[in-house]
């Protein structure tokens, strides 16, 4: 009973367990690439992020990140939209200095904004779509001296650059780089998630992921999926939202992603853990 309990079945994890995806992150590093030792440091600094930053992500989400990372084939930078109090972020800040990429985190550092009634609550798409709890103004503040300080202690700041305020204030040309690689957007409200794609999706490069922490929120899949959007503002069809409503696997049940431009399946295989 205990072995289930952590995700082991008789002494082997359960796939795709965090125990098991610990495992064949490792034995990823035997392709061309980050070798084993480089991976096996990334887990153990995640894992000391999570066990000191408050974080509403998963060990999972994580590793996800930090493959997705290492086998991704893009130019740019790497932007994260929503951090709270910096875990997420801290993660991948590592990330970013290993394969020498900046790191732009944007948030209001003071919470969630007021929404409107429409986008006060969402659906949740794996619990019978129940409403999940209101997202309340100032729900996840992290105060931006906390999170400084958490990514200064756990992560790497000196890749790292702060873009504080509400992102219709912010995600702008001037604070957004001009070629993103990787985006991992993580705001609960479908309002801020579209404003999210609005301004990131035009700067991913080719083969660049946007990555969205909201997939299981049936507004924000709408949100982000919206026609108009991609056919008046984009000018092409909405690519594949990989793990839409359901997510990458039960250790990561929030998490989902794009790729940008015209990739083969070999590609997308390539950026998973179980390749
Ligand atoms: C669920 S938390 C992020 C969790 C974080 N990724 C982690 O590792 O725990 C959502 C974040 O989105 C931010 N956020 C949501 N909408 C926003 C907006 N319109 N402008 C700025 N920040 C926003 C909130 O301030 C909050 O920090």
């Amino acid at each position: 009973m205990k072995n289930i309990l952590r995700g082991r079945i008789f002494g082997k994890p359960k796939r795709d367990s965090y125990a098991y995806l610990k495992r064949k992150f490792v034995e990823n590093g035997d392709f061309p690439g980050w070798d084993r030792r480089v991976r096996k440091s990334v887990i153990k600094r995640f894992e000391i992020i999570d066990r000191n930053i408050k974080t509403a992500t998963t060990s999972s989400d994580g590793l996800f990140l930090a493959e997705f990372v290492f086998s991704m084939k893009a130019d740019g930078d790497i932007v994260e939209c929503g951090t709270y109090a910096g875990a997420s972020a801290a993660k991948l800040s590592i990330l970013a200095e290993i394969t020498g990429r900046k790191l732009y985190i944007f948030d209001s550092f003071e919470g969630l904004p007021e929404t409107g009634k429409e986008d006060i609550t969402d659906f949740h798409a794996r619990r019978n779509s129940q409403w999940v709890t209101p997202w309340e103004k100032g729900r996840y503040r992290g105060d931006i001296g906390e999170v400084k300080s958490n990514i200064e202690k756990y992560g790497s700041i000196e890749a790292c650059v702060f873009k504080k305020g509400f992102f219709s204030k912010t995600l702008n040309s001037i604070n957004l780089p001009g070629k993103i690689a990787l985006a991992f957007v993580d705001v609960d409200i479908a309002s801020s998630a579209k404003m999210c794609i609005a301004s990131i999706w035009p700067r991913l490069t080719a083969g660049g992921l946007y990555v969205s922490h909201d997939i299981a929120y049936l507004k924000v899949l709408d949100s982000i999926l919206d026609k108009n959007l991609w056919e008046s503002v984009f000018h092409e069809f909405p690519p594949v939202l990989f793990g839409a409503g359901f997510g990458l696997c039960d250790a990561s049940p929030h998490m989902g992603f794009f790729v940008k431009g015209d990739i083969s399946g070999e590609y997308i295989k390539s950026l998973m853990i179980d390749k």
